[in-house]
């Protein structure tokens, strides 16, 4: 197989907008500090502005999001272009087509909302910038599994699927590979990671602030759409996908796919959602919102390896921290010691903000009277200055064609698929206090030994 070509410009709709503020523009200074990026950098975007005022904006961002340096945003400078105009407007897409110059396979990157992508790809194809282009489109695909056909099927008029990239950039993050490296790279774990000795999985998502000037992005879209049924999908593909045969992006992603298939579509009473109290008020959300800003859901798998285990995903903002975790609980070994109470062990995997692996385990009680004592025996990640970001990875490999970590068509419609029932239902939201683990009702979808909450700064010593 041929190595697919570099793309030799990138083309980001939304320049001007919070995601290219936050994120895109100090992946891109990373990007060129690592020596990775040195091709056209073309913002489009209907400001009214000049590549003059893109500059300053992104070394505005820069200041604010880990800091300017200043070869590596002399460099940028350089490579940044800039076409205002209409999303509808033909022109924007000539003024682009002769800014592109000789580009031949450039990048398009639409970190727009979703209703845009069809009149900007359509356009893009008229004005000839589509052969030989890749296109990378930003989560949540689509609204429900309705709109994501569409979506898929607007793209594909268009490009191939290996041409199309769906960011997720929870794959992007290190921590989330490594839980696959972790599962496959190491004997004693895979021997112990099925039905026969796990009793269940939890994921926490959890943010302490709410939503951040998003209201009206957020109030359309809502915790499940957000987080659970893209970000939080993959991180439980990862740990309860099959080896792999092959590490390609195809075999890789056909595994997950086939955790995906595997999932029950979920009825209302695996749900329960919640909204923070003051939500209401957020600029933005609409006065009678049943928006959630919290959500749990109990997955149930019907695979070889998983039927039986339930498996819990719980996110929510304003919750007490902000912390996202993985706790895989064992099953209680025999009685031996009758005074035992100890918990179960577990494996726990905290993805951010610090990077952790630790197994839980059961020694001899201080004053020896083998009640038990619980421990962790912990690793921690120190991140390194040069660390890829999750958003340098995703657009790394997107301009490299390296489709590993985006979701397939067929991922983002069976993702959809487990969850569209439930979104239809529009289920009861309960309010909760920020501050709190979501409402009350909760405990309705309580995992077998209850929800782990993460406590920040957790050590353990022996
Ligand atoms: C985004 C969501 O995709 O992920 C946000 O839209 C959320 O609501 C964010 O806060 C979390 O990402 P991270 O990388 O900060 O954990």
């Amino acid at each position: 197989m041929t190595a697919p070509v570099h793309s030799d410009a990138l083309v980001f709709f939304g320049a001007t907008g919070d995601l290219a503020y936050k994120k895109i523009f100090p992946s891109l200074q990373a990007m060129v500090k690592r020596g990775v990026l040195d091709v056209p950098v073309i913002g489009v975007a209907r400001a009214g502005w000049n590549v003059d005022q893109l500059r300053a904006r992104a070394r505005d961002s820069l200041a604010k999001h880990g800091g300017v340096d200043d070869a590596a945003f002399a460099k940028l400078s350089v490579l940044l272009r800039y076409v205002d105009g209409d999303y509808a407007d033909p022109a924007t897409f000539g003024e682009l087509r002769s800014q592109l110059a000789d580009a031949r396979h450039p990048a398009h990157y639409l970190a727009i909302p979703p209703v845009l992508f069809g009149s900007v790809v359509e356009q893009l194809a008229k004005a000839n910038c589509t052969s030989g282009a890749r296109v990378i489109v930003e989560k949540p695909f689509g609204h429900d599994l309705a709109s994501a056909r569409k979506l898929n099927a607007i793209l594909l008029a268009t490009f191939d699927e290996s041409h199309i990239f769906r960011i997720d950039h929870y794959l992007g993050k290190r921590p989330v590979h490594n839980m696959l490296f972790f599962r496959f790279a190491n004997s004693f774990l895979e021997p112990i990671w099925n039905r026969d000795h796990i009793e269940s999985v939890q994921i926490t998502m959890a943010e302490s602030f709410g939503v951040q000037g998003r209201g009206k992005f957020y109030d359309e879209t809502g915790t499940v759409r957000d987080v659970v049924q893209n970000h939080l999908y993959q991180v439980l593909c990862n740990l309860a996908m099959e080896p792999p045969v092959r590490t390609d992006s195809q075999t890789l992603r056909d595994e997950k796919v086939k955790v995906l298939k595997s999932i029950r579509t979920l009825a209302p009473a695996d749900v329960v959602r919640g909204q923070f109290r003051g939500y209401l008020q957020e600029p933005g959300v609409e006065p009678d919102s049943r928006t959630e800003t919290f959500a749990a859901v109990k997955l149930a798998l019907d695979s070889w390896r998983w039927q039986g285990v339930p498996f819990y995903i719980r996110a929510g903002k304003n919750l007490p921290v902000t912390c996202t975790e993985v706790l895989a609980r064992f099953r209680r070994p025999p009685a031996i010691f009758p005074a035992c109470t100890a918990p179960c062990n577990h494996v726990r995997f905290r993805i951010g903000p610090e990077v952790q692996i630790a197994l839980g385990a059961t020694v001899m009680d201080a004053s020896e009277k083998f009640a038990g004592q619980p421990i962790e025996l912990l690793a921690a990640h120190h991140s390194t200055a040069d660390e890829m970001d999750a958003y340098e990875r995703v657009l790394g490999d997107a301009m490299a064609g390296d489709a590993t970590i985006f979701a397939r068509e067929d991922y983002v419609e069976e993702a959809w698929r487990i969850v569209d029932p439930v979104l239809a239902a529009r289920t009861p939201v309960y309010p909760y206090e920020p501050g709190q683990w979501g409402p009350p009702q909760v405990e309705q979808l309580t995992p077998p030994g209850g929800w782990d909450d993460p406590a920040i700064n957790e050590s353990s010593t022996y």
